[in-house]
């Protein structure tokens, strides 16, 4: 995944607005990353990649699961595809197509 390519689908927010939102603001766990533009509050797929975030900006653990920079933007918008087909999670109204 690249700066500039959506973590949060739901909500259209990028990598890059993530990571300079953390820098930023500090946030002391993970769940303040909603407050960036609402990621994380749609059909949940991104949280496990916003901890990634979270962790990596914040020195805390390292993150478990497949790491962002490991996976293309198609990678990743066809397993949130897979998430939200499996009805793990449903997009706001709006949001991009699955
Ligand atoms: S992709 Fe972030 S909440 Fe759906």
């Amino acid at each position: 995944m690249n700066p500039d390519d959506k973590v949060c689908l739901c909500f259209h927010v990028t990598r890059r607005k993530l990571v300079n939102w953390t820098r930023l603001h500090k946030p002391k766990v993970p769940s303040q990353l909603s407050a960036c533009g609402g990621a994380g509050t749609g059909c949940g797929w991104c949280i496990p990649f916003l901890k990634q975030i979270f962790r990596q900006e914040t020195g805390s653990a390292p993150a478990d699961g497949p790491a962002l920079d490991a996976l293309s933007a198609e990678e990743y918008a066809r397993g949130r595809a897979g998430h939200v087909a499996a009805g793990m999670g449903t997009p706001p109204p709006g949001a991009e197509p699955t």
